[in-house]
């Protein structure tokens, strides 16, 4: 897989990088994750998984890798995976977030699965707790879904700290959610640090589903940020794995294409981010290596005039989008 330079950072990304929030944890929202693991939640077995799933997309030549501190032992997961396979630091992109605490306690229910705090004392405790389980091998860290309401961005010392991981070669990120996406990355763009824009990249949700941060991911891009696309198959509700019968329509009109284009529904989605020009890696978010070749199959696709016409009629409205997803069910 070619790799690609990630904006004006030394980091380098593949088209499709792996996101372990679905690998490391018992609960997740995205559709049937409980199916996927078999239901088998332990540790071992689920590192196991985990390892296999990293074995397969390197492999494929994927060499960027999501996590965060709330995804459960994503890190470590992904952590002792770099280190069994003994993978150069140089060879691999390595990604994670601080701001949410893992609260689930390994539990498929739980009344809290994460708690969102983006002060500097969980900056550095988190910082500390990335950094002791992937070691040199962290290349960006994201602030975790940044918002007007969380302060981040106002956040003077905190915003000082991010500038001082920088300094220290740290590439500085933040990852979007929720219909204000757009909003928060162009104050986010405006935050300079000694007259330097403090971000190297960002990571949001963009997908037929719902497109709308596409102007502003693209001015990021322009303006020399590294752009992650995240949630590119909306939780799964992007695949045959959606049986919603209100979206069976739209589904049929995906699998008409797919059909057409001799790919899957889910390709043919991943196709659609990676047609956008301002896209440096999409993330797959996948807990088999049969979904990821799938998944991979995306980068085969060329999207027709017709493909293009239908599918950007699929999508939602940004509160109807977010809304629907507040509804997923962790399981
Ligand atoms: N705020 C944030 O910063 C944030 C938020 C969300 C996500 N993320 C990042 O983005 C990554 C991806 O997001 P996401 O987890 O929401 O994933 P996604 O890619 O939108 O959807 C993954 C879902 O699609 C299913 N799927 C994929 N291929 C399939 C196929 N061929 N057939 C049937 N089902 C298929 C997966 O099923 P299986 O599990 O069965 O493979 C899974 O349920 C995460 O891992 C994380 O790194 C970041």
């Amino acid at each position: 897989m070619q790799q690609r330079p990630f904006g004006e950072t030394k980091l380098t990304v593949t088209p499709i990088g792996l996101g372990l929030a679905a690998l490391g944890r018992p609960g997740y929202i995205t559709l049937g994750h409980g199916d996927s693991l078999a239901h088998d939640y332990e540790v071992a077995s689920m590192e196991r998984r985990a390892h296999t799933v990293l074995d397969a997309a390197w492999a494929a030549g994927i060499r960027y890798f999501d996590a965060a501190r709330s995804y459960g032992r994503a890190e470590a997961f992904l952590g002792s995976w770099l280190q069994s396979r003994e993978i150069d630091p140089a060879a691999v992109t390595v990604g994670s977030k601080w701001g949410y605490t893992y609260t689930a306690g390994w539990r498929v229910q739980a009344e809290k699965h994460e708690v969102k705090e983006h002060s500097l004392a969980v900056l550095r405790r988190q910082w500390a707790e990335s950094r002791a389980l992937l070691g040199d091998y962290l290349d960006l860290y994201q602030i975790h879904s940044a918002t007007f309401e969380s302060g981040v961005l106002e956040n003077g010392e905190v915003l000082a700290e991010l500038a001082r991981l920088k300094q220290a070669g740290v590439a500085v990120g933040l990852s979007l959610s929720g219909p204000g996406q757009a909003d928060v990355l162009r104050a986010a763009m405006a935050v300079t640090v000694d007259g330097v824009r403090l971000f190297d990249g960002v990571q949001a949700t963009w997908n037929l589903l719902e497109p709308s941060a596409g102007p502003a991911l693209a001015d990021a891009a322009a303006a020399g940020m590294g752009v992650i696309v995240k949630e590119a198959l909306a939780n799964g509700r992007l695949t045959p794995a959606n049986e919603d019968p209100a979206f069976a329509p739209r589904l049929a009109i995906l699998q008409a294409h797919a059909g057409r284009l001799h790919t899957t529904v889910d390709a043919l989605a991943l196709a659609a981010v990676l047609a956008r020009p301002w896209v440096s890696v999409v993330l797959s978010g996948v807990t088999s290596p049969a979904h990821l070749a799938s998944n991979l199959g995306a980068l085969a696709v060329t999207l027709d005039e017709e493909a293009i016409h239908d599918l950007a009629a699929l999508a939602e409205t940004p509160d109807h989008y977010w809304q629907t997803r507040a509804e997923l069910a962790w399981n």
